[in-house]
């Protein structure tokens, strides 16, 4: 699709965890020549720094000394030629590779629940798509980041099916893994995303749906840009 003539959109994809939001996004940001925005790798990152620091953990966590070392990070993105991905740093340290590990996943919801890390990160994701032309997937990308984005879809897949992807994922990069341990903190991190108070994941009223329980990779993207230009042909 030549972008050069279009106008620029913003593309909120939202939804489950592990249902290829990120796979879809960073096609489709490539394929449009938008800017792809992983947000869940912020969050992660965020978890990374205080794992590190000792705050979070083994079903705790330090809430006065997080938010007091909160104004200590900085997240930001370089883009990677190689692999043509934005990959996320953790002041100024790369930790694309170390936030995707099981023991991030499992504190990440506990960290992207406080109010005051949302605020310093929605603030950042918005000041990310002033310009459009941008692909942010996430949990609260249609609901809070950008409620008036052309494009929200709402991605949704069965749980064991994601597990599937998520463990065949892993093992392909040797890394020992239980499956029902990715189901279970699939399924928790789901039921904690949805119930949390602060922009708890839920479908905005504008968005569209994209069950991929059963659906190749390349479905799911012809399905998209599908969307993508009855929008820009409405805007
Ligand atoms: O890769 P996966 O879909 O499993 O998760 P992710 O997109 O990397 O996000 C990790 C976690 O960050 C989610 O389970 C949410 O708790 C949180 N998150 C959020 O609260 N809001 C966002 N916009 C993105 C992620």
């Amino acid at each position: 699709m030549n972008d050069s003539s279009e106008k620029k959109i913003i593309i909120a994809i939202d939804g489950y965890s592990s249902c290829g939001k990120s796979t879809v996004a960073k096609e489709l940001a490539r394929q449009l020549n938008y800017i792809f925005i992983d947000s869940g790798a912020m969050y992660r990152a965020v978890t990374l720094f205080f794992l590190r620091e000792g705050l979070v953990g083994n079903g705790k966590i330090n809430l006065p000394a997080i938010l007091e070392k909160l104004q200590l990070i900085r997240i930001s993105f370089i883009f990677n030629a190689a692999t043509s991905h934005n990959e996320v740093f953790l002041n100024g340290e790369n930790v694309e590779m170390e936030i995707r590990q099981l023991a991030v996943a499992q504190n990440v919801s506990q960290i992207a629940a406080i109010a005051e890390v949302r605020q310093l990160l929605v603030a950042q994701q918005q000041e990310m798509g002033r310009s459009k032309g941008i692909v942010m997937d996430g949990r609260d990308i249609g609901t809070v980041v950008f409620p008036s984005a052309e494009l929200k879809i709402f991605m949704t897949a069965d749980p064991r099916i994601r597990a599937k992807r998520r463990y065949d994922e892993m093992i392909a990069k040797k890394e020992s893994v239980d499956f029902d341990e990715i189901l279970t903190n699939i399924t928790e991190r789901d039921r904690y995303d949805e119930t949390r108070a602060e922009s708890p994941l839920r479908r905005a009223a504008d968005a569209i749906v994209l069950d991929n329980s059963y659906m190749t990779r390349e479905e799911q993207f012809a399905w998209i840009l599908d969307k993508v230009r009855e929008k820009r042909n409405e805007n």
